[in-house]
């Protein structure tokens, strides 16, 4: 039987808020609830997880060459890097060019928002994109890399 996979639920500048931030838009769970249930998902799924957050750029970066070095896959909410960032793309590309799944996640849907959200840097190197479903786009996510991986 193969090994379980493991999966890093990275995700990006101001998600820490979560609860409190916009909660109209990005709801009133916060990121350790996210934990909870990713954990709980996870498990179902036959996957070990774990999931981080962080504001800083170089972080999130060092984060993705983690995942290439210990062949973990990646659940990733950029956050507002989706938009501009193409160190965190190049990191990105790292990862599913190794061979390694990289789903790009949002809580809200990006393309029925303001204009700058439209565009993201991540997903021509992601292998596929969930937006729009609050925390279950995470699930969808976990979900769909667990499905692949079995294929
Ligand atoms: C987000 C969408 C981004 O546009 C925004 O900058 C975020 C969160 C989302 O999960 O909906 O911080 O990635």
């Amino acid at each position: 039987m193969a090994d379980t996979a493991h999966v890093l639920v990275l995700n990006g500048p101001n998600l820490g808020r979560l609860g409190v931030r916009e909660p109209e838009i990005y709801g009133h769970a916060s990121m350790a609830d996210l934990e909870r249930e990713a954990d709980g998902w996870a498990a179902e799924l036959g996957l070990t997880v774990e999931v981080r957050q962080t504001d800083d750029e170089s972080q999130l970066v060092g984060w993705l060459h983690e995942a290439v070095d210990t062949r973990s896959h990646v659940v990733l909410n950029p956050a507002a890097f989706t938009h501009y960032s193409y160190a965190l793309r190049d990191a990105a590309a790292q990862v599913t060019t190794s061979g390694l799944l990289l789903v790009e996640v949002h809580l809200s849907n990006p393309a029925s928002r303001e204009s700058f959200r439209h565009y993201s840097v991540v997903a021509g190197i992601a292998t596929g994109t969930v937006a729009g479903f609050g925390f279950d786009s995470y699930r969808v996510a976990l979900s769909a890399l667990s499905h692949r991986l079995q294929d």
